[in-house]
Formats: C-alpha cells, sequence, structure tokens
C-alpha cells in the first residue's frame, strides 16, 4: 500500500485517491458555497442537506433559542459552528461551543441545543435523521430538505 501524508503531515496508509473507474454522479463533483446555502435557510430549527456521502447527509441550520431535549438511539450526531456560538445541554453538564469548534453527540445521549444568539451550524448524520430526535413532534421538528 502507498504510503502518502495526510493533512497533518503524519504519514497515512490511505490510498491516493484514482478516479479511473469510478461512476460518481456528477453533481457530488460540483463545488457547495456553504456561505450562499446558508443564506438560503431563513428559519430556525429547519435543516438542509448540502451534500451526501456514504449514507450520511451534510446540513447546515441555524439555531435560535432553545430546542426541545431528545436523543437519536440509532444515529450519532456532529455539530460544527460556523457563525455565532452556542451551548450544549446534557442531563449531566453543559459545554460552549463557538465559531470553528465541533461536538459528536453520542447516538443514545439526551442534548438540547440552546442559541442565545444567532448562530449557525453544519450538520453530519445519517440520512434521514429527524431533528427532533425521539421527542413528540412539534413546531420545532423538520424534515430536512435538499437545498
Ligand atoms: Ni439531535
Amino acid at each position: 500500500m502507498n504510503r502518502v501524508r495526510s493533512w497533518n503531515g503524519l504519514p497515512s496508509t490511505a490510498k491516493p485517491w484514482d478516479p479511473v473507474g469510478m461512476s460518481m454522479p456528477e453533481s457530488h463533483t460540483e463545488v457547495v458555497s456553504v456561505p450562499a446555502k446558508l443564506g438560503l435557510i431563513a428559519e430556525p430549527w429547519s435543516p438542509g442537506i448540502v451534500a451526501e456521502l456514504n449514507g450520511q447527509e451534510v446540513k447546515l441550520a441555524r439555531l435560535e433559542g432553545a430546542f426541545v431535549w431528545h436523543k437519536h438511539d440509532d444515529a450519532d450526531e456532529l455539530f460544527y459552528v460556523l457563525e455565532g456560538s452556542f451551548r450544549m445541554e446534557f442531563r449531566d453538564r453543559s459545554v460552549e461551543l463557538g465559531v470553528g469548534d465541533l461536538i459528536v453527540v453520542p447516538r443514545g445521549v439526551e442534548h438540547r441545543p440552546v442559541a442565545d444568539e444567532a448562530c449557525s451550524v453544519m450538520l453530519f448524520e445519517p440520512a434521514g435523521v429527524v431533528n427532533t430526535g425521539d421527542a413528540p413532534e412539534s413546531g420545532q421538528t423538520n424534515a430536512a430538505v435538499r437545498i
């Protein structure tokens, strides 16, 4: 196996990308402008899907105020802060996240994002995850749409 240098300079065993024979859909090779896509999202807690890969979805969302307590029994959920800041509350503690910070909420763990100021995030989770998880459907329950 070829040994290549990874982004952090450490040796990696990853194979160099070889496009020959790959049948990736053309749409997957388009550049996605995250700021432009964020501009299409007006409402808080209404995630928009901007990319898919390996059964996962990359979503953008605006957070505003307090979300509902919930958990996802079958999905870990990654939040990456693009703008502003928010607090991820867990039943036993809470953590503050600012621009450039990310957190992975493990499956089955109750959580509640709270944004005291305007905040936008990138989410990474399996396709089809409902934003309010196991919580009763409410005005904050929104199916993610492709944007
Ligand atoms: Ni969640």
